[in-house]
């Protein structure tokens, strides 16, 4: 399998956590996980195979060192890659902005790249979300604050499917 560059932004510690489970789940010899505090265009150039991850922060915004870093994908050349995203949030308090965070970068790079690993809704419970586009959310997403139970499952699953799409 291609290298795959696992770029994510965490303010206290879950997306990371997630990024080193689906890193474990594709093996180090294939995965590397960069946090986009560090990361450059470079980093991005290196791999054919991209899996971005944020955490929702305010009201729907993406994680803050996300923020930052979209300024710099904005400047790569994202043709002929394929990208998969993941999102985390919190579904009980903030049901009406869950994940929206990884809908907002899906918005942003989804016309200049193939985005792969949409995932289903069901299992989860909330009013809204930019994270949702017909009837899928873009990506993994998980809930670290209730639903950590079944995040394991949920990483293995994805990847799973990834696994035959990142060929
Ligand atoms: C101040 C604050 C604002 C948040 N805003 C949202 C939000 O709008 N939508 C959402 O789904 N989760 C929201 N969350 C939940 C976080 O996204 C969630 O706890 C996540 O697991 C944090 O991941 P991180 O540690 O990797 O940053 C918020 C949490 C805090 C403390």
């Amino acid at each position: 399998m291609k290298k795959i560059g696992i770029f994510y932004g965490s303010s206290t510690g879950n997306t990371e956590k997630i990024a080193d489970l689906i890193k474990n789940a594709f093996g180090e010899d294939v995965a590397t996980t960069i946090n986009v505090e560090d990361a450059s265009l470079k980093d991005l150039d290196k791999f054919p195979y991209l899996i971005f991850g944020t955490s929702t922060w305010g009201i729907g915004d993406m994680q803050d060192d996300w923020e930052d870093f979209m300024e710099v994908v904005e400047k790569a050349d994202l043709k002929g890659k394929k990208v998969a995203l993941f999102g985390l949030g919190d579904q009980e308090i903030y049901t009406d902005s869950f994940a929206d965070g990884i809908g907002k970068i899906y918005e942003k790079i989804a016309k200049k790249t193939t985005v792969i690993g949409a995932w289903p809704n069901e299992g989860y419970l909330f009013d809204e979300s930019e994270a949702l586009k017909k009837g899928k959310f873009v990506g993994l997403i998980i809930d670290e604050d209730n639903q950590t139970k079944l995040t394991v499952e949920r990483v293995t699953k994805w990847v799973e499917g990834l696994k035959k799409e990142f060929v």
